[in-house]
């Protein structure tokens, strides 16, 4: 009997599975049915911009954590799809650091062309999953919100490919309920048009922090002060910008720090990164895991231990993120349709726990770099997917890291060389700093000659 798989999720790791099957299936495979379950109405996952924040019409949890004015943080050319090279799909190179709405034209782009949609239900959250010794088999309960109707639907595997950057973690400080000004955490933002004069705390030093922190001053914001826990962001910042330790308490709108230093702010942003959420699954099967390049219990990072028919897609900390996820979803696919063996559990786990070691031996980003990259080409190497120069997309991460050491501001005014087609992007039209507008139509506008 054909097996069926049920995927949860069709943001860019969802969709990567399903790209996967339907490559195999196109080159002759006998594929398994697959069902993907999506909650929102229409698939990208974060890149699937929501101005909504807390629930949705459904009373449903929004999921996108993505805000207006955001361009990509790091080159494009470290995360273009081997087998789809943004020249491809824009019909010529454009520059290294696109807004969201180029990103999420060219992620639309791929799967349109793949013919998978006809896979997914949207509207359509999972609520539970359950696993059944005897049987072998899930059961996969989920509300369909437009009928508003609860069913359940038993499957051969699950590959949860729910994202890990949307239910925030929010720590409390003393003082904020008082606090005479907004709070929000960084999942809530949308516009720093509302912060223009404003004197902005951000706390955190990820890069969230460093994003809403840069754009809310790009957008009018008279000052931001970072406020750390563990280490400051490190930049020489220009005036405007302060880094601070952590914040001990607010009284009225005075922020006092570690250090004892203290100084007045309008709005603080919580950037304080996000929780590794599956309220759909029982203890037995669900990942537990702080943000990190390396989460045990996963073995190739993907197969569920000691469950391996259970699977999860883009569980890591990303420096990689679509071709990490490509890499991940053809290897799943190779390990369900048995063209990848799956070894026994002490095997496995021997395995995991040696990842683990090389992941706790890392010092610095260029370490971390270098860890994934050598993650994604383990993963490559064992599959058919099209060849990509992980080396040559780690030099690119480690020339991104310099250019952000020089200027953190001026970072996303540099251009790079795709490794898939050997062209240089060019220089974008305007300086990052000076471009207020991220349409899709003025990114790719090609500036008057005359
Ligand atoms: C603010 C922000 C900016 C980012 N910027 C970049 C960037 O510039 N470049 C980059 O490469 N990466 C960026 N990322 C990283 C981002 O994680 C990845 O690009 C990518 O979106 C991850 O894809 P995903 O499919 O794993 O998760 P998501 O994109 O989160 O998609 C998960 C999908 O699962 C669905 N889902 C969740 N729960 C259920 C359920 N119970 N039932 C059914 N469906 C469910 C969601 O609705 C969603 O569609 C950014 C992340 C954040 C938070
Ligand atoms: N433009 C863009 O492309 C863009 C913009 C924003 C985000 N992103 C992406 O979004 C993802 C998530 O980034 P993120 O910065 O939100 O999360 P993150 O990288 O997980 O960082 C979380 C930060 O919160 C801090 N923190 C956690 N709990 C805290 C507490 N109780 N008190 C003080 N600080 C606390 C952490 O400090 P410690 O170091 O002490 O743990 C860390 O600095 C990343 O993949 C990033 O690339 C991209």
């Amino acid at each position: 009997m054909t097996k069926r798989i049920a995927i949860i999720g069709a943001g860019p790791s969802g969709l990567a599975v399903l790209r996967a099957f339907e490559n195999a299936r196109r080159k002759g495979a006998d594929i398994p049915e697959l069902t993907c379950f999506e909650k929102q109405d229409d698939w990208g996952g974060l890149w699937k911009y929501s101005w909504r924040t807390g629930l949705d019409h459904y009373g449903e949890p929004v999921h996108g954590s993505m805000y207006r004015y955001l361009w990509s943080n790091g080159p494009k050319e470290c995360l273009e799809f081997a087998d789809y090279s943004f020249e491809e799909h824009f019909g010529r190179p454009i520059p290294s650091y696109p807004p969201r709405a180029v990103l999420h034209d060219y992620i639309m782009g791929r799967v349109a062309k793949s013919d998978v949609r006809k896979y997914v239900r949207f509207e359509t959250p999972v609520r539970w999953v359950a696993y059944d010794e005897a049987s072998g088999l899930f059961t996969v309960r989920v509300k369909d919100l437009k009928a508003d109707r609860d069913h359940s639907e038993t499957f051969d595997h699950v590959i949860v490919a729910s994202g890990h950057f949307s239910t925030p973690n929010v720590p409390y400080f003393e003082g904020l309920e008082s606090f005479p000004g907004r709070v929000m955490h960084a999942h809530d933002f949308r516009s720093a048009d509302e912060f223009a004069g404003k004197d902005m705390l951000m706390i955190g030093s990820s890069y969230s922090a460093e994003d809403i922190g840069t754009q809310c001053f790009k957008y009018g914001a008279r000052s931001v002060t970072f406020s750390y826990r563990s280490k400051p962001l490190g930049f020489d910042w220009p005036e405007g910008f302060e880094e601070k330790p952590l914040l001990r308490k607010l009284v009225g709108k005075t922020a006092f720090f570690a250090d004892g230093t203290s100084r007045k702010v309008d709005a603080i942003v919580l950037c304080t990164g996000y929780q590794h959420n599956f309220p759909f699954l029982p203890d037995e099967l669900r990942l537990k895991t702080n943000n990190r390049l390396y989460p045990l219990n996963l073995y190739k990072g993907v197969a569920w231990q000691p469950n391996p028919k259970l699977f999860y897609i883009g569980m890591q900390d990303q420096y990689y993120t679509f071709n990490m996820f490509d890499a991940q979803a053809w290897y799943a696919r190779d390990m369900i349709l048995g063209r990848i063996a799956m070894p026994d559990a002490d095997t496995r786990q021997a395995d995991i726990l040696d990842w683990r070691r090389r992941e706790e031996a890392i010092e610095n980003p260029f370490q971390g770099i270098d860890f994934q990259t050598g993650y994604v080409r383990d993963l490559l190497s064992a599959t058919d997917y099209p060849f990509l120069d992980v080396d040559a997309v780690a030099a690119l991460f480690k020339e991104w890291e310099h250019d952000k050491e020089h200027s953190i501001l001026g970072y996303r005014d540099k251009s790079y060389r795709s490794v898939l087609t050997g062209n240089m992007a060019p220089v974008h039209h305007t300086k990052w700093m000076e471009a207020m507008d991220d349409s899709l139509a003025a990114f790719l506008a090609v500036p008057d000659a005359a």
